[in-house]
């Protein structure tokens, strides 16, 4: 039986214990009407949406209350009948103009939103839209990187997204969907807005001082949120980077865009919003007792800020290689736009190009490097690529792919030594072999920068150890958030760090809340993404480190389209798939809306026999 024969098997089995278990009633009509096509997971959304236990009456007084966009320049459209857009579905619809919206339905009411993510501007009728869960609102997650928006609103609900998505208003008359739309939109000539959520600003008698250390995703979010949710006070972003913050994943992915095309926000935003970011500085002591942070200005001058509550993210430093010849010219890593930069000046068609490093950013840059015409190797101990992270079936898949686009893999090796004179020429290995080299890129994973901390004590990597709240565990108005926190995670209370944007960002958003007095514990679950070789989209979502050589397959690897379940005892922990969105956006939210009875299960997936 093919994979798609199995997919359906699956799916509906997931149909028939959605029934069984009660949590989730389906429409009697429903299951057979939802036309499941191979990996389509509309059915999954379906499900959500039926289960999902929605508080009606809030939910209808935060419709009421928010503000949609209608005003004189809005055009009432018809949509076409209601019959038109099945129960717990989404459709693009095209008005006559030549514009388009996405028309979602679920448990009977109608949401009209703008068919593009406010990310990078997927087509989201490819993504999940649900009802929610568990009293939350219902949503759009977008199949690429699970940004994640609310369908009443708009705004963002979790993922990399810095802008929620434009809502319509609309109504049923007479057994029709019209909606009050854009005259722009509704001609196609124009975009669909972005919507912010309100943000206040700072009032003069509110003496606070928030400081955030480091101007990357978790700072930034951090930020916003603490406007959107009312903060008056002082905000001071310090970072040592001349730069405002910039979306760092698409460095390994384009090495040569122009940092200001990076940008996350204008400056202009970070005026408008009493932002103050203070660049070019870096801090030099946290001092944890006086409540101060120290740090050497772009003039080179020692300066200090006293603060109410400080949040900690100031990411990773890349590792180093110590081994002789590690400082020799053309030896880079890879965390900033100069860095990639570099990199790219000499990617020329033809160089000899060494990657160290077997994982996420060795991959990514391997692959960046082929396709600049590079003549590319990469050195890990690893016997296959991203074996740490996804196993070693998982791993001989991706080695294969490498074997195609024409870059060596050296497995089970160790640099032993650069040559050079001032330039590297060459790299050693340990068992003698030496590959030419025009330039190496060495991506070994990251350390966190906590050097400056005092007074608070640090994991044995140097992470900050905080609370679910992400809040540290011995100083109550320090939090910490991204590539530097080690927080427990939510299912086993182990203690993860996780160097993924999206946990970086949404951590950033949750450390607000709880800077501000929320008490609101970090459970989201992590979620990464990758792309190679222009055609390779890889998500991982979960964490499973302990469950990595207990992988079931399903799907066509030799074509790169798969998708692998992480499992532990009888369940499953993490799932990783190739070319096969948006199964891993569905993942997490069958786990958020509390059916996570209706996951596969380990035996059922065996009994499939993939
Ligand atoms: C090349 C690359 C590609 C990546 N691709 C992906 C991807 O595809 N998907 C994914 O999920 N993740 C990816 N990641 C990981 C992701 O970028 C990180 O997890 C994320 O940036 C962490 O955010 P952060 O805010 O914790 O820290 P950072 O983004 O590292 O920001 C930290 C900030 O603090 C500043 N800082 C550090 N020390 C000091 C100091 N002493 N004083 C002042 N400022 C300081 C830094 O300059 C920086 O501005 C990638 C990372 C890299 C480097
Ligand atoms: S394009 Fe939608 S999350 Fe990235």
């Amino acid at each position: 039986m093919g994979a798609w024969g199995r997919s359906r098997i699956w799916l509906k089995r997931l149909v028939q214990r959605c029934e069984t278990v009660g949590v989730a009633r389906l429409p009697t009509a429903l299951a057979p009407q939802i036309p499941i096509e191979r990996w389509d997971v509309r059915p999954l959304a379906a499900m959500l949406t039926a289960a999902s236990a929605v508080a009606a009456v809030a939910a209808e007084q935060t419709r009421r209350s928010h503000s949609k966009l209608s005003c004189a320049s809005t055009q009432r459209v018809s949509l076409g009948p209601i019959t038109d857009f099945e129960e717990a579905s989404m459709r693009e619809v095209k008005m006559e103009g030549g514009g388009a919206v996405l028309v979602h339905r679920h448990q009977g009411e109608f949401f009209v939103t703008s068919p593009a993510c406010g990310h990078y501007g997927a087509p989201l009728r490819k993504g999940v839209s649900s009802a929610g869960g568990r009293g939350g609102p219902p949503t759009i997650t977008c199949p690429l990187h699970d940004a994640t928006f609310d369908l009443r609103t708009g705004q963002v609900v979790r993922g990399p997204s810095v802008d929620g998505i434009a809502v319509y208003k609309s109504e049923v008359k007479n057994g029709v969907l019209f909606a009050d739309v854009p005259s722009e939109i509704v001609s196609g000539t124009g975009k669909h807005a972005k919507v912010l959520k309100q943000m206040a600003k700072r009032k003069p008698g509110d003496e606070r001082v928030f400081a955030l250390l480091g101007g990357g995703p978790a700072s930034l979010a951090a930020a916003e949120t603490l406007r959107q949710e009312g903060f008056t006070g002082r905000i001071v972003m310090i970072t040592r980077e001349p730069h405002l913050p910039y979306d760092r994943v698409q460095l390994s992915k384009a090495l040569d865009k122009p940092v200001e095309k990076l940008l996350l926000r204008p400056e202009g935003f970070f005026k408008d919003y009493d932002i103050d970011v203070i660049r070019n500085a870096s801090v030099t002591k946290l001092d944890t007792k006086t409540q101060n942070v120290h740090y050497m200005n772009a003039d080179g001058q020692k300066e200090s800020l006293h603060y109410d509550k400080v949040l900690v993210a100031t990411g990773g430093t890349p590792r180093k290689l110590f081994v002789p010849g590690a400082d020799l010219n053309n030896i880079f890593t890879l965390r900033t736009p100069e860095d990639a930069a570099k990199i790219a000046q000499l990617a020329k068609k033809g160089q000899k190009m060494i990657v160290v490093g077997g994982s996420f950013i060795g991959m990514e840059v391997a692959s960046s490097l082929a396709k600049k015409g590079c003549d590319v190797a990469v050195i890990a101990m690893e016997t296959v690529p991203f074996e740490r992270v996804l196993g070693k079936k998982v791993g001989a898949s991706f080695a294969r792919k490498l074997q195609k686009e024409g870059v060596e893999w050296f497995g089970t090796s160790q640099v032993r030594l650069f040559r050079g004179n001032e330039t590297v020429n060459g790299v050693e290995l340990e068992d003698g072999e030496v590959l030419p080299a025009d330039a190496v890129v060495v991506g070994a994973g990251v350390l966190p920068n906590t050097r400056f901390i005092e007074g608070l004590s640090l994991d044995k990597n140097g992470a900050i150890i905080v609370n679910p709240l992400l809040q540290a565990e011995a100083c109550d108005n320090l939090f910490a958030a991204g590539d530097v926190c080690a927080y427990p995670a939510i299912r086993t209370g182990q203690r993860v760090r996780i160097e993924h944007w999206d946990v970086a960002t949404q951590q950033g958003r949750v450390a607000a809340q709880n800077m501000l007095g929320k008490y609101q514990p970090f459970t989201t679950t992590p979620f990464f993404w990758s792309g190679l070789f222009g055609n390779l989209n890889l998500r991982f979502v979960g964490h499973a480190p302990e469950a990595l050589d207990r992988v079931i397959i399903e799907g066509d690897v030799s074509n790169m389209e798969f998708v692998s379940y992480y499992t532990e005892d009888d369940e499953i922990r993490a799932v990783a798939t190739v070319n096969k969105d948006p199964v891993a956006v569905a993942c997490p939210g069958l786990r958020r809306s509390g059916l996570h009875t209706l996951f596969p299960t380990v035996a059922g997936l065996r009994r499939l026999r993939f």
